[in-house]
């Protein structure tokens, strides 16, 4: 990632997000103060800012799990030791609507990567305090949020089970999965928070997540890109809130 001790100042708490494109969006958030650019290479995007006098990294993984454990890897090697990891989603419950907002309480692991850190007995789950932080900001700010678990799927398609793709076809092992997830009271699709959740959990760091939904699957397959930055924006203004708190009132190293 090319970051240094020197250039992060010893922030030990981490928004990551998925879009290099989203990180200068989250720095300049209303939540923090003083945000500047850090340093660019391939998906991973960092800049710095401050919230209650703390440093806070904000930086990119690029979409799913390998990219993400890089990025976790080494910024815990930094001294990082809170990540919180906002994204955009979609959703397989009725009831949540495009906009909403989904915290993760664990994941289901439909992804190889946190395979590699911890069998899959191991579970997928947020910090409790990170947990806290995220659901009394969404209330605090009056944001419409589901809490429960989410299903990570390494592919966008055939492993969140989407027949509009090139070939039109989903492996049997696929089909019938996102009613199975439903039924099983599975809040959404995204494609980071199990690698993220359980590589906190292997490291004895924090992890959490929040995500803005997209796309409700029960009703459309098409995202509609005006109400992405909607989405994304509840989301960003739910985390950085939640790691200011925790900054404030958990004193977090
Ligand atoms: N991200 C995903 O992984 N799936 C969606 O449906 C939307 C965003």
């Amino acid at each position: 990632m090319n970051l240094t001790n020197a250039e992060i100042a010893g922030a030990t708490s981490c928004i990551v997000t998925g879009d290099p494109g989203r990180v200068e969006r989250i720095a300049r958030s209303e939540a923090f103060v003083n945000p500047h650019f850090l340093v660019e290479s391939r998906e991973f995007c960092s800049w710095l800012a401050y919230a209650e006098g703390k440093p806070v990294l904000i930086t990119s993984t690029g979409i799913g799990g390998p990219s993400l454990a890089i990025a976790v890897e080494e910024l815990a090697m930094l001294g990082v030791k809170t990540f919180l990891r906002v994204g955009t989603c979609g959703a397989i419950q009725p009831n949540i609507h495009v906009s909403d907002l989904v915290i993760t309480t664990g994941g289901v692991r439909l992804e190889g990567t946190s395979s590699h850190y911890a069998p899959l007995e191991y579970p997928a789950v947020a910090h409790h305090e990170v947990l806290l932080a995220l659901i009394t900001s969404a209330k605090a700010l009056n944001k419409v949020h589901h809490v429960g678990v989410t299903c990570s799927s390494d592919t966008f398609y055939p492993g969140q089970e989407r027949y509009d793709t090139y070939s039109k076809y989903v492996p049997r092992r696929f089909q019938g999965s996102t009613e199975e997830w439903r039924q099983l009271h599975v809040l959404n699709y995204e494609m980071e928070a199990s690698t993220l959740l359980t590589l906190c959990s292997v490291f004895g760091l924090r992890g959490g997540c929040v995500c803005g939904t997209v796309v409700n699957r029960t009703r459309s397959e098409q995202i509609n890109t005006e109400l992405v930055s909607t989405a994304e924006g509840n989301a960003i203004q739910v985390a950085t809130h939640a790691l200011a708190s925790l900054c404030l009132y958990f004193s977090f190293r």
